[in-house]
């Protein structure tokens, strides 16, 4: 037994994993606030989430990462037992009691106090490897999670003393692997799982960003640009695509020159020209330079280099409506082939806003149009402008809209544009522009929260406006026109017993409740969607059916996304689907069984109990839900 000293020593120290966690969250950039002037208009949780990210990104990027599990291990092993001086643990013993202090210990020999444990945290790697061993083959015999637990808590101190002589026979049960996943950790872990899916999802893909001047002078810079070397470890192809704005229209100011735009486009004389480029240059320098630094925080992140050069050319604007932008330019060309070489061989690409032509004259080029032109040519999977913070709302239910569908912000632009902020008009006008040309969706983040290209990327709830391209082509309402078309997909499935019958008159009847993929004229796909009576936040799913010359191509999966989209809209929370042959390919899909108990009252009064259907549920929990599904499946 350690003696009454060892153990009030032990009892006012702080638990080993607590100063784990201090260390990491004080050494890193992201423990920085928000900009005191700028109160972010969203209120999230993103610390956790941030701080899970920056932790990930640590063990991620480390070529020590299976030592960091060793470390893990090692401690473990030393709490469930004792290293004798032969280096071997005996799950049983309590800790001896060796005088000194623990450093001394660790350099004489491989017997461990519980201070040992304090300094392993910080130093384990080094430590013997005889520790390892013993626990790859014992695994933790008891644990004291509610100890922890209790000290997380500060109540008293003798909970504080987990390792103490009363911490050891104080012992709960046997095989708890949860030990060391004390509340806080269980968040990190919880987070990161969710993440995993998109981490997934993105490698390989192509996405551009577009970094305003403007952040370069504020305090979150750095943490962004660490973010986007986390990204970039993960298996995203980056392209950053940078605008000088501000502090051009700053120098301009002092020079005691105007600033003119005209359209979003700046006007653009051979002084103004010279500042650009010296701006977009200073620039390019501050971004690679603080890239760098987020790169090669990460050990193996030595591989990712960061090149930056003009992968495009301009063309002249030229003289519009009798006003000449002398030397603003657009975007002629995209060095696709380049800028595809450089990133498929891990290089992060930054692009400033200066374009040439093929005479040698440069041209300032507006840099959300090269955002745009960039991510349309490369086929990109994002296109993301960090933004002010303007936030999107439904005046209807005072909502904020997390996502636009490309016909909604071209028709909202077309309405609204002139009301608009102009740096956000800019960035919806070229999402808009990119996903015209082939992105799947665009991002208008605001810069000033934390972390945000992490949540928007990882996270499945997102935290700016996303516009996405029209995914559901052909899908529309039903028809009467289209009932013969239903019936030519319905009816063989209901011969086989796979769907209710439903007569023609029904089907007439109902048809408004029929969602259709039409393809060349024809009827491919179909589902319903019924509110349920008296209760608004009910509906049912019916009769999903895909042509047989259709199936396997996504198509059940998109009608499903489809019908979730419209049936949200709707205000409908709660789906409900009965099956009596397709239930996995339901379950599979986020829903799960019910009781008939479990519908509201109409819908248990209307049950076929002779179908035997099963019953199953989904809560659908945001319209950003359907697009993880969307994601995840790449529809
Ligand atoms: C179920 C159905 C709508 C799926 O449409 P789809 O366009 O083929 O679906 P997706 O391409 O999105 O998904 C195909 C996947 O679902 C699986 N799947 C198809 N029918 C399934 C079923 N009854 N149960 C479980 N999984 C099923 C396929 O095997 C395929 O999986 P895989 O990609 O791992 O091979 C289609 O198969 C169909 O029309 N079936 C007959 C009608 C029916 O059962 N409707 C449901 C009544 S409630």
């Amino acid at each position: 037994m350690a003696n009454s000293s060892t153990a009030s020593k032990t009892a006012t120290r702080k638990p080993p994993y607590l100063p784990f966690i201090t260390t990491h969250s004080t050494t890193l950039p992201h423990a920085m606030s928000l900009p005191k002037e700028r109160t972010p208009p969203l209120t999230f949780a993103l610390p956790p989430f941030h701080s899970t990210f920056t932790r990930a990104r640590r063990t991620l990027s480390s070529p020590a990462a299976p030592s960091l599990l060793v470390h893990h291990r090692t401690v473990r092993a030393s709490l469930n037992g004792h290293a004798s001086s032969n280096g071997h643990y005996t799950p049983d013993e309590p800790p001896p009691n060796n005088g000194g202090g623990a450093r001394e210990h660790r350099q004489h020999g491989h017997n461990h106090t519980d201070e040992d444990v304090d300094e392993m945290f910080f130093d384990g790697l080094s430590y013997p490897a005889e520790a390892l061993e013993w626990c790859t083959t014992n695994p933790p015999s008891w644990n004291l999670t509610s100890k922890f637990n209790a000290l997380l808590d500060n109540r008293n101190e003798s909970a504080a003393s987990p390792f103490s002589a009363d911490g050891v026979s104080t012992r709960i049960c046997a095989g708890d692997h949860n030990f060391f996943a004390p509340r806080v950790e269980q968040a990190f872990v919880d987070t990161f799982r969710m993440s995993s899916p998109y981490i997934n999802a993105h490698q390989g893909l192509v996405f551009v960003i577009h970094v305003p001047g403007a952040l370069l002078e504020e305090s979150l810079f750095a943490s962004v640009m660490e973010d986007i070397a986390l990204m970039r470890i993960v298996g995203i192809k980056l392209v950053l695509v940078l605008g000088p704005q501000m502090q051009v229209n700053r120098r301009l100011a002092t020079e005691r020159m105007p600033t003119k735009f005209v359209d979003g486009i700046r006007v653009t004389d051979a002084r103004t020209l010279q500042i650009v480029k010296e701006l977009a240059g200073s620039m390019r320098f501050e971004v690679e330079a603080t890239l760098a630094r987020g790169v090669t925080n990460m050990p193996s992140a030595s591989r990712i280099s960061i090149v930056s050069g003009s992968f495009f050319s301009a063309q002249p604007v030229g003289i519009i409506e009798g006003e000449d932008f002398g030397f603003s330019g657009k975007v002629r060309r995209i060095d696709v082939e380049s800028i595809n070489r450089r990133l498929d061989q891990g290089d992060i690409v930054v692009i400033p806003n200066i374009g040439s032509s093929p005479s040698g004259q440069h041209f300032n080029c507006c840099s959300e149009e090269v955002a745009s032109e960039c991510a349309g040519q490369l086929n990109a999977e994002k296109l993301i402008f960090m933004g002010n913070g303007e936030t999107l709302f439904d005046t209807r239910s005072d909502h904020t809209i997390p996502n636009l569908t490309l016909k909604s912000a071209e028709r909202f632009l077309r309405l609204r544009a002139g009301g608009l902020p102009p740096d956000f008009r800019k960035a919806l006008k070229y999402s808009v522009n990119a996903l015209n040309k082939g992105v799947r969706r665009a991002h208008i983040l605001n810069r000033f929260l934390n972390g945000v290209l992490l949540m928007e990327v990882f996270h499945r709830d997102g935290v700016g406006l996303m516009v996405s391209r029209d995914l559901y082509e052909g899908f529309r309402r039903a028809r009467l026109s289209d009932v013969s078309g239903l019936e030519g997909i319905i009816k063989p499935l209901e011969e086989q017993g796979i769907l209710k019958h439903r007569p023609r008159t029904t089907i007439e009847r109902d048809i408004e409740q029929f969602v259709v993929i039409e393809r060349d004229g024809m009827i491919i796909a179909c589902m319903s969607l019924a509110k349920l009576e008296g209760d608004p936040l009910w509906a049912e799913l019916g009769c999903l059916a895909v042509h047989r010359d259709y199936r396997k191509l996504g198509k059940g999966d998109a009608m499903l996304g489809f019908t979730e989209r419209m049936a949200f809209d709707m205000g409908v929370r709660h789906l409900i689907i009965l099956s009596t042959q397709s239930f996995d390919w339901f379950k599979e899909r986020g829903f799960s069984e019910v009781a008939v108990e479990e519908l509201p009252k109409t819908r248990q009064e209307k049950y076929d109990k002779s179908r035997k259907s099963k019953i199953f549920h989904k809560l659908l929990e945001g319209s950003r839900a359907v697009d993880e599904a969307e994601v995840l499946k790449h529809l």
